[in-house]
């Protein structure tokens, strides 16, 4: 196909609702400060606005770490980081999985080499931090690696105890908590978490783009013994340990372009570091605990929306992440071709599934921007009657009436 780029217009999305899984509809505040102009990067208004960066992402992370900064890449870029960084070839690596999530960070740990060790849950079920201790006991890994808000399957792993429990066993920890921070429980330090990253897609009322990472003083040491400057702004300084096998994701070059050294390394996203940083603002300025609350409240809307339409919620409802909800798609209903006409009717886009979800869930996304009555109950009343035109005989009004009760008891 030939493009004229004289007889296409600018780029011109429809209006969306986006109550996926993410990514959701970014916050304004966050796409007019990604409007701002660019400075150059070793400007010292840039460099004060990275410390600044950094300060807000400790508070969203709750944590002292000096080391927490961004990665540049949507949140997987922090994820083959942290562990390309941590893991040697040959090293064991202990992944839970109990979602999509768990092995993307088998499959990373996998192709960084390491001797990858998982254990296995039912997708919908969460592990006890007994089954992960004994895993631990039983396989002596250098790096125990989970997921927190696995969105496959909509499931909040329980992590308060996972930090102390490596600590014991001189094992790092680290966390993807992309889908779950900033809506669900998030505490680093008190957790005594090594490594954790994220994203900005999800709670964080971003674009993908800008992964935020924090690493522990204890794993920076570990990353340290593996520094190596780049051939081309070598210092004199000799290289330490196993080279880490990426150089984009060498969290010791990225601590040094972070850090007072200032040392060169990529060149910075500008528009996406003023989005992170407005997204962390944001919450910052709100309150961690305030905003898991709001995405409490409303997730908890919608999912008493969804039952209120007679629809059954998918998996351990006790360790459901507040910002995503699963539910079974009903008997004789096609799955997609109603997403496909919520969307043209309506605008509003909810999530499919992968794996042995496919076909079975549809995930319902109430996150960042979107943690508003207003979106939670539009998404109802066009579910509704959608759910209707696909044969599926719900009470008329069931579903907004249900949310609507749980909006007055949680006032
Ligand atoms: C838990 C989790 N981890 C990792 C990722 C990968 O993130 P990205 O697509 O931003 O690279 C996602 C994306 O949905 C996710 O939900």
């Amino acid at each position: 196909m030939s493009f004229d780029p004289n007889e296409h217009q600018q780029v011109n999305p429809p209006t969306r609702l986006l109550m996926g899984p993410g990514p959701i509809n970014a916050d304004p505040r966050v796409t007019r400060a990604m409007s701002a102009a660019l400075v150059g990067q070793y400007d010292p208004w840039m460099t004060d606005l990275m410390n600044q960066t950094m300060e807000l992402y400790r508070q969203v992370f709750v944590t002292e770490n000096w080391a927490t900064m961004l990665v540049d890449g949507t949140s997987r870029s922090a994820i083959e980081a942290a562990i390309v960084s941590l893991v040697e070839p040959g090293e064991k690596v202990l992944v839970p999985v109990m979602g999509r999530f768990g092995l993307l960070l088998q499959e990373i740990a996998e192709r960084v080499g390491a001797e990858v060790v998982t254990i296995e849950r039912d997708w919908g079920t969460v592990f006890t931090d007994e089954e992960i201790e004994a895993a631990i006991v039983e396989h002596r890994p250098k790096l125990l690696a989970t997921v927190q808000g696995d969105t496959s399957t909509t499931m909040n792993q329980p992590l308060a105890g996972i930090g102390a429990i490596c600590r014991r066993h001189g094992v790092l920890s680290y966390v993807d908590a992309t889908a779950s921070l900033g809506g669900n429980t998030f505490r680093m330090d008190e957790w005594q978490i090594d490594v954790a990253t994220a994203g900005l897609q999800k709670c964080l009322a971003g674009p993908s783009g800008s992964a935020p990472i924090s690493i522990s003083e204890r794993a920076a040491e570990v990353i340290r013994g593996r520094r190596h400057v780049e051939a081309g702004i070598a210092d004199g300084s000799q290289g330490q340990g196993v080279r880490i096998a990426s150089n984009y994701f060498d969290l010791g070059m990225v601590m040094d372009y972070w850090g007072p050294q200032r040392l060169n390394h990529h060149t910075e996203a500008t528009s996406m570091l003023y989005a992170a940083r407005e997204c962390a603002r944001l919450l910052a300025a709100e309150g961690m605990d305030a905003a898991v609350a709001r995405h409490q409240l409303h997730g908890g809307a919608m999912a008493a929306g969804l039952s209120g339409l007679g629809l059954e919620l998918f998996g351990d409802q006790a360790n459901r992440m507040n910002n995503v909800i699963g539910v079974k798609i009903p008997e004789g209903v096609a799955g997609d071709e109603l997403r496909a006409s919520l969307l043209a009717n309506y605008g509003i886009e909810i999530g499919t599934s992968f794996g042995p979800l496919a076909g079975v869930i549809w995930r319902v996304g109430v996150m960042g921007y979107n943690t508003r009555r207003d979106a939670v109950l539009t998404t109802l009343v066009a579910l509704e009657a959608e759910l209707r035109r696909f044969g599926f005989t719900t009470t008329p009004n069931a579903g907004v009436d249900a949310a609507l009760a749980h909006y007055e008891e949680n006032k």
